[in-house]
């Protein structure tokens, strides 16, 4: 840990204009100095950065922090990091103090990933220029119609057919070649010993982050390669495996890149393929992003979502496109982000359209001279809820067992929409559509969302990669709040409290604050309340006072999240997830009790359930607890 001292040493000799300057285009108004928001999509700056009082705040998303945050949120360091790279650029010694020897290794470990990481990017950038070695990258880039300043801005190079260049490239810079390992680009020689590169006559896709860094490779073959040893083909792609700085689903192929296009024009597009991105910048298409091969996750729309204000869905026009359009519909959705789907090209808004036609991908629209057809298509995209929608019923006119599956399906999508205005403006303009009854529609969501609530993980898939796989911890959904028999509390809100013992600065942030009224285990609550006054998490949980289970003392004693790349957008991603479940539990009570008060014509009560129902749609959890408190006893004295 980084002494007190040191860190508001960092925070009062930064200069914030500086850093966030590097960012954001800023200007000076008066005191403060105004820009684009980083963090959301926006035309007109609300984005204000107060250096006397060393600290940011955006009037539009009301994200505010000092330097640390800023770059902890833009670049995904950690505290540490962020405080090291500051500690060097205003010269401000840090001690090392205090980290304990794991932690310092791992910390290593990952700074000579980024460091071997940038030496590679450098070596197939100086093979792709050499006028020899590269001849074969770049015919391949002429021939894909990519010019020199995209093959700059993507720092795209060309790994040699020998087996040996890079080996030899990172021997002569002393990298360690075990690393370079564990970050899939060189392999060990099964019986000569020795390394050989994993990456040959291949163009090679630099992932980079942010805040600059290179996590990964994606290198596509380009000639006609030998086949594998067994007779198999060779891979399209080669991906770098996970590391500790690389994780899959939580990087998208472009961002780096389609930063400031996402913000001129407040959208992000989403395309399939690594190739798509590189030829639609190429075409001027600067928003483009794609998601490295897997299935669009959540991490990735909420990276979106802090960009821009609305994804547009590019996939490819063919049978997989279809499928993964759907998938990532939902998932936006899920995250509530504005999603369009972009139309098929020359049948734009026509309903049940597929997102590009005949299986053509976005890349070979434009090689065929398709962009001004595609600016429409973006231009034009359709509402993705409306898509879905259409889509489903489209396909299923016929029978009934059809028509009702595509009611269920239709159910579950709009029961995730946390508007209920929205909601119900959905659920009308598709009975309308379709000519269903309405009451129809709102029952099969009403029945969707109640099952989709009913277990822990259902409609949630990997919302926390690095939370146990055990499910040993049994949900509490359905249990009245606050009446707990000691059984282990909520799995949520025991990462939730791992991630502040791994992360203490944490605790004293609004968002931990807001956290805290989302937990319904009170012995976390304890525990949590303890460490705002000072107690350490970790030293309360050894001391097993407060009547946990061993698996929970054991999860918060774990220190998954010591290494987790960016703490401070997990505790966001966490409070989200736990409003959202709160506000499912809590509204369906609410409903319950205000029908009986109906029943009983106790208007007060009445109005006091209107009043908490308000607070549960504002995120107020603070005054949902207080008022909850007022209804419980008033119902008591009713009894
Ligand atoms: N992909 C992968 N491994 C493969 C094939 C595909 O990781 N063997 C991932 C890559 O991220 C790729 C994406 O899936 O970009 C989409 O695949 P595809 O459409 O085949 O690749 P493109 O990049 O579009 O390549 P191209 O246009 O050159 O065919
Ligand atoms: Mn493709």
């Amino acid at each position: 840990m980084i002494p007190d001292e040191i860190i508001s040493e960092i925070r009062s000799r930064a200069d914030i204009v500086a850093v966030i300057g590097q960012h954001v285009q800023l200007r000076k108004a008066g005191r403060s100095w105004k820009g684009l928001c980083p963090f959301h999509g926006e035309k007109t700056p609300s984005f204000n950065v107060i250096p006397d009082k060393s600290f940011f705040h955006c009037f539009g998303c009301q994200k505010n922090g000092d330097v640390f945050t800023f770059i902890m949120e833009l670049e995904g360091k950690s505290f540490i990091e962020a405080a090291e790279q500051l500690g060097q650029r205003f010269g401000i010694e840090i001690p090392r103090v205090e980290e304990n020897p794991e932690v310092r290794r791992a910390h290593g470990e990952r700074r000579s990933m980024l460091e071997i990481n940038k030496l590679a990017t450098q070596f197939f950038r100086e093979v792709l220029a050499d006028p020899k070695r590269g001849e074969a990258g770049r015919a391949y880039l002429e021939k894909r119609g990519v010019g020199a300043e995209i093959t700059d801005k993507f720092q795209l190079g060309y790994a040699p057919p020998d087996w040996h260049g890079l080996v030899d490239f990172l021997k002569t810079k002393r990298a360690d070649l075990e690393i370079a390992a564990k970050l899939g680009l060189v392999a060990k020689q099964p019986k000569a010993g020795g390394y050989y590169d994993r990456f040959r006559d291949r163009l090679v896709c630099p992932v980079v982050v942010p805040g600059g860094d290179v996590v990964a490779f994606s290198a596509r073959v380009i000639g006609k390669p030998p086949p594998a040893a067994d007779g198999s083909e060779p891979p399209k792609y080669i991906n770098s495996p996970e590391s500790a700085i690389y994780k899959k689903g939580k990087h998208l192929f472009g961002l780096y890149q389609a930063r400031e296009g996402m913000q001129q024009t407040g959208r992000a597009v989403l395309v399939e393929g690594n190739f798509d991105v590189i030829t639609l910048h190429q075409a001027g298409f600067n928003q483009v992003v794609a998601p490295l091969g897997t299935a669009l996750t959540l991490d990735q729309v909420q990276m979106l979502k802090r960009l821009a204000g609305a994804i547009v869905l590019l996939y490819d026009g063919d049978k997989a496109g279809y499928k993964a359009t759907m998938h990532a519909l939902q998932t936006c959705v899920e995250a509530d982000v504005e999603v369009l789907v972009a139309s098929r090209p020359g049948h734009a808004r026509s309903g049940g359209a597929g997102p590009l036609s005949g299986g053509v991908d976005p890349d070979s629209m434009v090689a065929g001279g398709g962009a001004e057809q595609l600016r429409d298509a973006i231009k034009n995209a359709q509402g993705g809820i409306e898509f879905f929608c259409f889509e489903v019923w489209g396909k299923a006119r016929t029978n009934a067992d059809a028509k009702t599956r595509a009611l269920e399906e239709v159910g579950k999508l709009v029961g995730k929409i946390e508007n209920p205005i929205k909601r119900d403006l959905v659920i009308d303009t598709f009975a309308k559509a379709l000519d269903t009854d309405v009451a129809l529609v709102r029952n099969a969501v009403a029945r969707a969302s109640g099952q989709g609530h009913r277990g822990p993980a259902q409609g949630a898939p990997q919302r926390h990669p690095n939370a146990p796989s055990s499910s040993s911890f049994a949900s509490s959904e359905n249990t009245p709040e606050r009446e707990k028999t000691p059984g282990p509390p909520p799995i949520e809100e025991v990462e939730l409290l791992s991630l502040l013992a791994d992360h203490p600065h944490l605790l004293a942030t609004p968002e931990a604050d807001n956290a805290f009224w989302l937990l319904t285990d009170t012995r976390l609550r304890d525990m949590y309340s303890a460490a705002r006054d000072g107690r350490s998490l970790l030293a309360q949980t050894s001391t097993a006072v407060q009547n946990l289970p061993s698996p929970t003392i054991k999860a918060l004693l774990s220190g998954r999240y010591v290494e987790a790349k960016d703490p401070s957008a997990l505790l966001a991603q966490m409070t989200r997830d736990l409003g959202h479940r709160k506000r499912m539990t809590q509204r369906r009570e609410l409903e319950k009790l205000m029908v009986e008060a109906q029943r009983r014509g106790d208007r007060d009560m009445a109005r006091k359930l209107a009043l908490a129902a308000e607070a549960v749609r504002k995120g107020d959890f603070e005054l949902v607890d207080q008022l909850m408190a007022e209804i419980a006893s008033n119902r008591k004295q009713a009894e």
